[in-house]
């Protein structure tokens, strides 16, 4: 099939949706969603969105505490542009049907989290994510111009590449014409022709063997445009949840929020001995990076296989009260969270960098934009603050829609795209092959690019990955297009650049904590 549409947005998350719901009241727009529509990141969220709604708090310390959580890499600019629309923002997802917590006086109830001076986390219990996700695909299933086609994978974003032209990596005339679409059912490639794409991926946790992220976190989005050759950065800064429950084997690892130590829960050795004291004067609520290191560090001293988090000292109500969810799960395993301590590790949870964007959400390659997980804004520098991602994708996602809706009218379509060429391919019985290529690349990944690095274990990591690299694109070019040979290779294309920018780094910052360069002693 060949489809034209003015919009094309792939991925469902609150990046996608709420950049839909806005470009929808000027043209007609597809939604391209590789799983269900609800399936996504956004739905797992638990904590909250940061926004500035009250005294005490100011735009001013929200600004600081983003700026110190990302180890003063973050672009200023953008920061302040970010803090600064929060307050909207985030007031125009309550008009759109978003329920927040509030207290008795009518007040939002607002949460803290590690690395925020004040408390300014909107949430809706624990399912913050759950709510919002809820209220975007409401109005977007009953809105006349948007379409969603759910369960479609998107292959690759179209360029001149696919006109025959050679162009260069970072090249600035590269332009986007639109993205092949893959239906899994009935294995046809759609050639979507589109004024202006939107890339909303979201993240790439499953890179890793543990992760809090669901199964469509393959890095599709960062991996296309980088074979597009447009300009995607500070993919070395990789944020691992300092705690995820200790439950070997489920996946995604489950999340303990952490809005839990925010509400006075203490991270303890399995003696029941506190330790964030030694690492940070901050204790269980330091930025992440510092909690999930001194985490490391503590099981690798005791050979333990988790710490723990103690929330016996707590209203055990009002814990209930506030984290239903997490009371829940914890004892569907047998543990009652008032009585007894949590169980924790850190997991792979989040990707800082990815396609470099600038404050419109535009991303090196004309006409495609990029907004949430996926892009690097330039907010979060070395290491995200709590709660800042969800307000990173409603903020870069409405200045996106402004931009686009100044001249998507005069975009033509380019008429010269080839529709999706299956020409050589004749295998079809390699997913014994992907699915031990995938356990490689996640055991290569856990194993020499996590919390702590060195230049050695880099090095190693880099020479396993060409190996299935190699092999991957060699079945690539032999097999019947599915979605599981794409991801392998998103996921590759991924590691690469993981890889590749951890060892330019030469210095330990925010999440890229290397032993070859100790950092400096304040
Ligand atoms: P997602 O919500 O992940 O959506 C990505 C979409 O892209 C999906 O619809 C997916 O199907 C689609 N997609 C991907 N590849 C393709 C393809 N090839 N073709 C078609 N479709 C594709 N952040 C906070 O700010 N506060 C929190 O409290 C918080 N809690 C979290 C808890 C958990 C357990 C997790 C995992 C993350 C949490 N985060 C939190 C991070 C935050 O949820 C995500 O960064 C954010 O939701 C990402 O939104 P997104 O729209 O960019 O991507
Ligand atoms: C959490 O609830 O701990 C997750 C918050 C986030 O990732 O911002």
């Amino acid at each position: 099939m060949r489809k034209k549409i003015e919009f094309l947005v792939i991925g469902s998350g609150i990046a996608g949706l709420t950049y839909a719901l806005k470009v929808a009241e000027a043209g007609k727009v597809l939604i391209v969603t590789k799983s269900k529509a609800d399936e996504t990141a956004t739905k797992y969220a638990q904590g909250g969105i940061a926004a500035v709604m009250y005294t005490p708090d100011t735009y001013n310390k929200h600004i600081e505490d983003t700026l110190i959580a990302g180890d003063f890499l973050s672009d200023e600019k953008i920061v302040r542009m970010t803090i600064t629309e929060s307050t909207k923002r985030v007031k125009e997802l309550i008009e759109w049907g978003t329920k927040f917590d509030r207290n008795e006086n009518g007040e939002f109830n607002l949460g803290k989290e590690g690395g925020h001076s004040e408390n300014r986390v909107l949430h809706h219990k624990d399912s913050t994510g759950l709510e919002i996700e809820r209220a975007l695909l409401d109005k977007i299933i009953h809105h006349p111009n948007i379409e969603i086609w759910e369960n479609h994978f998107t292959i690759d974003i179209i360029t001149q590449h696919h006109l025959g032209e050679v162009v260069k990596r970072s090249s600035k005339n590269i332009r986007c014409f639109g993205a092949y679409v893959l239906d899994p059912k009935t294995g046809q490639v759609h050639t979507v022709l589109a004024k202006k794409t939107m890339l909303a991926t979201g993240g790439i946790g499953n890179l890793y063997q543990s992760t809090t992220n669901p199964e469509i976190a393959t890095g599709d989005g960062i991996a296309m445009v980088y074979r597009a050759k447009g300009m995607v950065e500070k993919m070395e800064f990789i944020q691992f949840h300092p705690t995820s429950l200790y439950n070997p084997g489920e996946k995604p690892a489950f999340l303990i929020s952490e809005a839990v130590r925010g509400f006075g829960g203490i991270l303890k050795t399995a003696e029941g001995v506190s330790f964030m004291e030694k690492y940070d004067s901050r204790g269980s609520l330091a930025p992440r990076d510092i909690v999930a290191r001194a985490i490391d560090n503590e099981l690798k001293v005791s050979g333990d296989n988790c710490v723990y988090l103690d929330c016996r000292h707590l209203n055990a109500n009002s814990l209930i009260l506030n984290f239903p969810k997490i009371y829940a799960k914890c004892l569907s395993i047998g543990i009652n969270i008032t009585k007894e301590m949590i169980p924790v590790v850190p997991s792979a949870h989040y990707s800082c960098g990815g396609i470099k964007v600038d404050e419109f959400g535009r991303s090196s390659i004309a006409n495609l934009y990029a907004s949430g997980e996926c892009s690097s804004t330039g907010l979060h520098g070395a290491n995200r603050l709590a709660s800042n991602s969800l307000l990173e994708s409603i903020v870069f996602s409405h200045s996106a829609s402004l931009d686009a809706l100044k001249d998507y009218d005069s975009i033509p379509y380019e008429q010269q795209v080839p529709d999706w060429n299956a020409e050589g391919a004749v295998l079809n019985e390699e997913m014994i092959l992907i699915t031990q290529s995938t356990k490689e690349l996640q055991s290569i990944m856990s194993n020499y690019v996590g919390i702590v690095r060195s230049n050695l274990r880099l090095t190693r990591a880099l020479d396993r990955l060409k190996i299935i690299y190699r092999e991957t694109e060699d079945l690539y070019e032999k097999s019947i297009i599915s979605v599981e040979i794409c991801e392998l290779r998103n996921l590759i294309n991924v590691a690469h650049l993981v890889l590749k920018m951890a060892l330019q780094r030469k210095e330990s910052r925010g999440l890229h904590y290397s032993i070859d360069y100790p950092p400096k002693k304040q």
